[in-house]
């Protein structure tokens, strides 16, 4: 199987189940526009993210790494009228897209946009969070992790993106920073015994990948 066949199969996917439609492509249209980096999670990812959170019951979202505000919006979609999302971004070109976009989408009125390194916006946010995606820099994943555990209940869900970059993980020629990241958030997680953890290897638009899914326990 080649990427041909994983883009073919994410588009069959999205004519069938409905993961995309006009403010969504919009938001995809104008990042590109405004010099963003492609890339968001993909469409099935997104839609993805809006089912984990809304079949918890998510009322309260953070996000770590907004860029243009795709996979917020999906994750404001699962939240009810007085729910609330912060989301973290280092970049204010990037909060500024996404503020326009989530304004656009009509979930603004839902989403805080921290600017700023997430390490310091962190300490200063309120807990329970029910729902945290992180999806920024990939250094930093352990500590976002142990974050995301300090800020959450008993129930809620932890999902970080990109924890298997290509095989990266597991191959010992691979010591970029991003992936030595990786291998100290698998760390993290596998010493916390407040959660019950896996990861799941994808294919699809974005290439071979994957994601890691926390729960958070009742200790
Ligand atoms: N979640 C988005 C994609 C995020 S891309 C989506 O799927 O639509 C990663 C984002 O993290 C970028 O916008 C980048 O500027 C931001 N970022 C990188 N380092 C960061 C940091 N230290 N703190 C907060 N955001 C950061
Ligand atoms: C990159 C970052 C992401 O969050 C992603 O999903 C894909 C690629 C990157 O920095 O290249
Ligand atoms: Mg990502």
């Amino acid at each position: 199987m080649d990427e041909q066949t994983w883009n073919d199969v994410d588009r069959y996917i999205g004519d069938h189940l409905g993961v995309s439609d006009a403010v969504l492509d919009h938001t995809l249209s104008s990042s590109r526009a405004g010099g963003l980096p492609e890339i968001a999670v993909s469409p099935p990812q997104g839609k993805l993210l809006m089912l984990l959170a809304s079949s918890i019951g998510a009322r309260r979202v953070l996000e770590i790494g907004t860029l243009g505000g795709y996979s917020t919006i999906w994750l404001a979609r699962a939240l009810p009228s007085d729910g609330q999302l912060v989301t973290c971004e280092y970049s204010s070109e990037h909060a500024l897209v996404a503020r326009q976009n989530l304004d656009g989408a009509g979930v603004g009125n839902l989403v805080d946009i921290r600017i700023g390194a997430a390490i310091d916006t962190l300490p200063t946010l309120t807990a329970p969070f029910d729902f945290t995606f992180v999806d920024a820099d990939k250094e930093s994943n352990a500590d976002y992790f142990r974050w995301a555990v300090q800020l959450s209940r008993p129930g809620s869900l932890i999902v970080i993106d990109n924890t298997v970059r290509g095989g990266a993980v597991t191959d010992p020629t691979a010591t970029d920073p991003a992936t030595q990241g990786t291998r100290a958030l698998y760390e993290a997680v596998r010493d916390e015994p407040r959660v019950s953890a896996t990861a799941i290897q994808t294919v699809g638009s974005k290439g071979y990948d994957g994601f890691l899914l926390a729960r958070v326990l009742d200790v």
